[in-house]
Formats: C-alpha cells, sequence, structure tokens
C-alpha cells in the first residue's frame, strides 16, 4: 500500500444497486453504477486497510487487494454487510443505492400478461446503514446522501435520523456529477462541522474522502 493511514483497520462498504425480484426473469432496479464505492474500496486498501466490499451487480472489477462478496437483492446485502461487521468493523461506508421497497411476493413462475393492468403489492427493504449504526459496537458509520432539492437538509435530516457520524451530500441534479458519471461533487457532513469538496474525478474524490475519514476517525475514537 501506498498509504499506512488505515493500517490494522478493517474498512467494509456497500455498492452498487440492488435486484429486487418480481419473478424469475424480472426484478426492480436503479441506475447506480458502483463507481464511487469500487473507488472508496480502492483508495482505502491503498491506505493500508483490510478492505470488505459487498457489491450488488456492477460492471466494475473488483480492486486488487479487496475481497468482495457479490449480493443481488437488499435482504442479501444486509446478510451479508451483518456478517462482515459482526467480527471486527473500523470503518463502515455505505455507497449502495439501496432499493426502498421489495416485491411483498416473489411469483414462482414468469407472470403472465393476461389483463391490462398489474398491480404489484411492495413493502420496504431494511435500512442497512441505519441498522450498522444502531449496533452496541458500532463502527465510525458513513453515508451517502442523493439528493436533487434542498440536498444539505435532507442530509442532515439522514445523518441524524440514521445515528451515523458522517455523511457525503451528492447534489444528483446536476448530471455531470454523481450517478453514472466519472466526475462528483460532495460536501461531507458531521455534528459539528461541514466540509466541501469541489469537483474532481470520483477516483481522486475517493482517495480524498478516505483520508478525511481516517482523520476524523482517529480524532473521534482518541476523544
Ligand atoms: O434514505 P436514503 O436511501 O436516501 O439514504 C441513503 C444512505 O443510506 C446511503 O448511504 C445508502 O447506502 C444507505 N441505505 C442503506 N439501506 C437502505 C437504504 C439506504 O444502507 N435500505
Amino acid at each position: 500500500p501506498v498509504g499506512t493511514k488505515l493500517i490494522g483497520k478493517h474498512v467494509v462498504l456497500t455498492a452498487g444497486p440492488t435486484r429486487e425480484a418480481l419473478d424469475p426473469v424480472r426484478f426492480i432496479s436503479n441506475h447506480s453504477s458502483g463507481k464511487m464505492g469500487y473507488a472508496l474500496a480502492e483508495a482505502a486498501a491503498a491506505a493500508g486497510a483490510k478492505v470488505t466490499l459487498i457489491s450488488g451487480p456492477v460492471h466494475l472489477a473488483c480492486p486488487a487487494g479487496v475481497s468482495r462478496v457479490g449480493v443481488s437483492s437488499a435482504q442479501q446485502m444486509y446478510d451479508a454487510v451483518m456478517s462482515a461487521v459482526q467480527k471486527q468493523c473500523d470503518i463502515f461506508i455505505a455507497t449502495a443505492a439501496v432499493a426502498d421497497y421489495r416485491p411483498e411476493s416473489v411469483a414462482d413462475q414468469k407472470i403472465k400478461k393476461n389483463n391490462d393492468e398489474m398491480i404489484v403489492r411492495l413493502t420496504r427493504n431494511p435500512d442497512i446503514v441505519a441498522a450498522v449504526a444502531a449496533l452496541p459496537e458500532k463502527p465510525f458509520t458513513v453515508g451517502f446522501a442523493a439528493e436533487t432539492n434542498d440536498v444539505l437538509n435532507y442530509a442532515k435530516g439522514k445523518l441524524a435520523r440514521k445515528n451515523l457520524d458522517m455523511i457525503v451530500a451528492n447534489d444528483v441534479s446536476d448530471l455531470s456529477i454523481g450517478f453514472n458519471s466519472d466526475s462528483n461533487r460532495v460536501s461531507v457532513l458531521w455534528k459539528d462541522g461541514q466540509h466541501d469538496f469541489g469537483k474532481r474525478p470520483k477516483t481522486q474524490l475517493a482517495q480524498d474522502l478516505i483520508d478525511f475519514i481516517a482523520d476524523i476517525d482517529g480524532r473521534h475514537l482518541g476523544a
């Protein structure tokens, strides 16, 4: 590793979308590329951490030195995260675009188009980052907030409601940053502060964020 800041630390991350099955051949999902999460995993490994990346289906190669656990649904992601953080976990970073809802039931056979309308009943998925932040031995927990309006206010609400140590706020109404693009511009918020990271490639931003998280976590643990 190039850096040494995270030597001896176990960093667990989620990345990518989840897929919520309707039947054996169909699912509900979203356009998350996984780029930000994979870049953060790579940066954490480069800083000397042991890294576990719990990933939904994406078209990205696993970064060198990272152990990847592939999952599909939110429930599978939740189970994989809970088992990964059970041992020792120092920092948990949730970048995954977890589907908020899943079909209440999954059809055993391919659904037929017998009617002009079809109603799908959905049920809430577990909130993975909030579950990690509620653990008695809570790692330093970082969430992401992708918003189209009132970005900082919604991010602050999530920071408090999910009991996070830090949240990375991302304005996804600007198509040149966020989701599928290679660049991002974010603001990082925590209990008593805010730091803005101007637009830069996701790989650079990932290194800067890992550096920042390592420093704040160091202060937090040392306090
Ligand atoms: O509430 P919202 O989905 O906007 O919160 C975003 C943050 O929460 C992200 O860090 C995302 O990875 C995490 N999240 C999660 N489990 C969910 C929903 C969101 O870990 N079911």
